[in-house]
Order: C-alpha cells, then sequence, then structure tokens
C-alpha cells in the first residue's frame, strides 16, 4: 500500500478575533498520496485556504493550531519551529494563489525574485539558478526568457504572471504544489490555458497537486480524488468519477444541483439555497443542518463522523443511506459523464 504523501489528521485551526472564536477547521482529514491530484471543493467561507495555510504554517497573527497533525512524508509539521518550516516551503511544499498581482513583488524584476530563491533551495550557483529559472519559464510557455525574466511584473499579463509564479515554484522542484483558486482571477479564455500548464507540470515532474477551487469543471477535469468540505469540515471524500456519479453526501448532491454545466468556463459553484454557516457560531450537530432536506432531530444535536462506507469512500452524514440523487443532478451528471476524469 503506498503511503499519503501529505495526511492531515484531525485538524483544528481557529481564529481568534474581538466578536469571538472563529471555529474555521473543526477537525478536518485530507489526504494527498504521491504523483495524485486531489480536488478540494466547498462555498466560500468553508475553510479552503485556512487548511492550506495551516499545512505550510503561514496562518494570519490571530490564527491558531489548536489540535491535529499535518503528517508530510510521515513527519508531523504543526510542531516544527520556523526554521525547519522555511525548508519545507518551497521545496518541498509549494503554493500559488490566487490573484498573480500580489504574489510578485511589483518593484523587482522577475530574475530577482526567481534566482536567489532556487539557489538557496537546490544549492546551485547564481547562474546555474538563472538557466534552471528560464528553462521553468520557457517550460510554462513565456517566450524569449532568457531577456524577459530581467522585465518587471507590469509587463507581464495577468495569465502571464500566473505563469511565472507555477515557474517559479516549480523550478524548486516540490513534490506537491498546492494551488489556491490558481485561475479565478483570470479572464475566462486564460484560465483554461493556466489549468492546462498546470496539468501539462504535473504529469512532466510527477507532482501531487492539491487544487482548491469552487469551479466543479475545473475538478471534473483535473483531480482524481476530491474533498468536499463544508463549514470548516470535511462532509465527503471520494474519487471525482464517484463524486460526479454517485454523490453520497446530501450537500454534494446540493453541489451538483446548483451547477447548469460541468465546463471549465460556465462551471462555477451557483448558488444553494440557504446560507453558508457563520463559524464564530456555528450550527450544532451538522453544520449543513439548517440547509439539509434530509435533517432530523439527530442531526442538530450529534456530529456526524467521517466514515468509510465503501472501499475509498468516505462520509458524513448520519442518514446517508436515505440520502438520493434529485433528477436535477442525475441530468447534470448525465450531461456530463463524458467530461469526468475516469477512475484510474
Ligand atoms: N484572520 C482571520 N480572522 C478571523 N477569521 C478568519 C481569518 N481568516 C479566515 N477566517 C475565517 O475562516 C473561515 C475559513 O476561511 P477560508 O479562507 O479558509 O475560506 P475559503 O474556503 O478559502 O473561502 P473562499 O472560497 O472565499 O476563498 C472563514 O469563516 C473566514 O472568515
Ligand atoms: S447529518 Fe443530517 S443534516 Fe447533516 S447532511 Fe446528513 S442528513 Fe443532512
Ligand atoms: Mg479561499
Amino acid at each position: 500500500m503506498v503511503e499519503p504523501l501529505l495526511e492531515v489528521k484531525d485538524l483544528v485551526t481557529y481564529f481568534f478575533t474581538e466578536s469571538g472564536i472563529v471555529e474555521a477547521l473543526d477537525g478536518i482529514n485530507l489526504t494527498v498520496y504521491p504523483k495524485e491530484s486531489v480536488g478540494v471543493v466547498g462555498e466560500s467561507g468553508c475553510g479552503k485556504t485556512q487548511t492550506a495555510y495551516s499545512i505550510l504554517k503561514i496562518l494570519a497573527q490571530n490564527g491558531k493550531i489548536m489540535s491535529g497533525q499535518v503528517l508530510y512524508k510521515g513527519q508531523d509539521l504543526v510542531p516544527m519551529s520556523e526554521a525547519e518550516m522555511r525548508r519545507i516551503r518551497g521545496k518541498e511544499i509549494a503554493m500559488i494563489f490566487q490573484d498573480p498581482m500580489t504574489s510578485l513583488n511589483p518593484v523587482m524584476k522577475i530574475s530577482d525574485q526567481m534566482i536567489e530563491i532556487i539557489a538557496m533551495h537546490r544549492d546551485v550557483s547564481e547562474e546555474e539558478a538563472r538557466e534552471i529559472a528560464i528553462e521553468a519559464l520557457t517550460a510554462v510557455g513565456i517566450s524569449d526568457a532568457a531577456n524577459r525574466i530581467d522585465e518587471y511584473p507590469h509587463k507581464f499579463s495577468g495569465g502571464m504572471r500566473q505563469r511565472i509564479l507555477i515557474a517559479r515554484a516549480l523550478a524548486l522542484r516540490p513534490s506537491l504544489l498546492i494551488a489556491d483558486e490558481p485561475t479565478t482571477a483570470l479572464d475566462v479564455t486564460i484560465q483554461a490555458q493556466v489549468l492546462e500548464i498546470i496539468k501539462e507540470m504535473k504529469e512532466q515532474f510527477n507532482l501531487a497537486l492539491m487544487l482548491i477551487t469552487h469551479n466543479l469543471g475545473v475538478v471534473a477535469e483535473l483531480t482524481d480524488r476530491v474533498h468536499i468540505f463544508y463549514g470548516g469540515r470535511v462532509a465527503e471524500v471520494a474519487s471525482t468519477y464517484d463524486i460526479f456519479t454517485r454523490p453520497m453526501h446530501p450537500y454534494t448532491i446540493a453541489l451538483l444541483e446548483s451547477i447548469p454545466s460541468l465546463d471549465v468556463e460556465k462551471g462555477r459553484l451557483a448558488t444553494i439555497p440557504g446560507s453558508v454557516p457563520q463559524l464564530i457560531n456555528p450550527p450544532s450537530g451538522c453544520r449543513f443542518h439548517p440547509r439539509c432536506k434530509y435533517a432530523k432531530e439527530k442531526c442538530s444535536k450529534e456530529i456526524p463522523l467521517m466514515e468509510e462506507k465503501e472501499p475509498g469512500r468516505f462520509v458524513a452524514c448520519h442518514y446517508w443511506e436515505e440520502v438520493e440523487i434529485s433528477d436535477i443532478a442525475e441530468e447534470v451528471i448525465g450531461s456530463h459523464k463524458n467530461k469526468i476524469k475516469q477512475k484510474t
């Protein structure tokens, strides 16, 4: 049996604010196997980004990991010192963010933002690092990279900047790339190109990918497995194929009902009736109960535990056996079955 590359276990992360404690992550379990592409999906505020930040320990000042483990290659990152974490970030686990504007320093040349970090992490000379940087930029489709590397970020379009960030991340040869909404800030046509680059790079470098996205179309095309998040917890984990063809959790079904199409361009999350839970004072029991059509008394009293219902299929719902795939969800599934990445 292959050991997971990353195993997040019962992770609890809180934020301390003037209005109270935000229970942002309440027992997140998540695994990524080597070379695997894992989707993390859920509505705004459900804890996707803070899970990534907790893994890398780059939480805001008022945030704290309260308990749980983040096992990377079997080693727990939670108790690690900042100096040790600096060796993990970039070199082992790289992250690209939603907004390529804010991740690049506007007053520094691209070369100055790549070479030093490559030289440091890969233990090569600055000349070698420059070559590596140019090679990486070329690989992500920056033409004339040998000259353009000395330009400033404003000379590049949003899509090109995101490519530069991907190149910078991959030049360090990480084992895991966390991409947090990597295309949301980009034009629709550019989104598809950037996703294609991520896909190509993933294959070329044997990367594992943790892809955080609202976009179910992207998930269908790019991922092997999916973790569905709801209100700071994980509702369902399954292969992408199973999630899209045989969803088990009421929230997953609601998500499917909400998408008109699994096209990359159109497949953003539409609305699900009811509002996302406040995490300062979250609903008791199952956090989905105020919006769930299957909810019964037990749901507001007891937290449903995540259990393996079939090999590789995890669901956190008291009444998962009663759940039926609605006609609308059925329609979405039927019309898009061919787009979904098949089980490998
Ligand atoms: N510094 C902070 N102080 C207080 N609460 C915070 C802080 N940072 C995040 N949160 C809260 O933590 C919860 C999880 O946020 P997170 O950023 O992980 O959401 P997300 O799933 O990434 O959403 P989105 O899709 O909008 O990016 C939210 O309720 C958010 O308001
Ligand atoms: S535990 Fe209850 S409220 Fe939660 S998803 Fe299942 S049926 Fe719905
Ligand atoms: Mg986010």
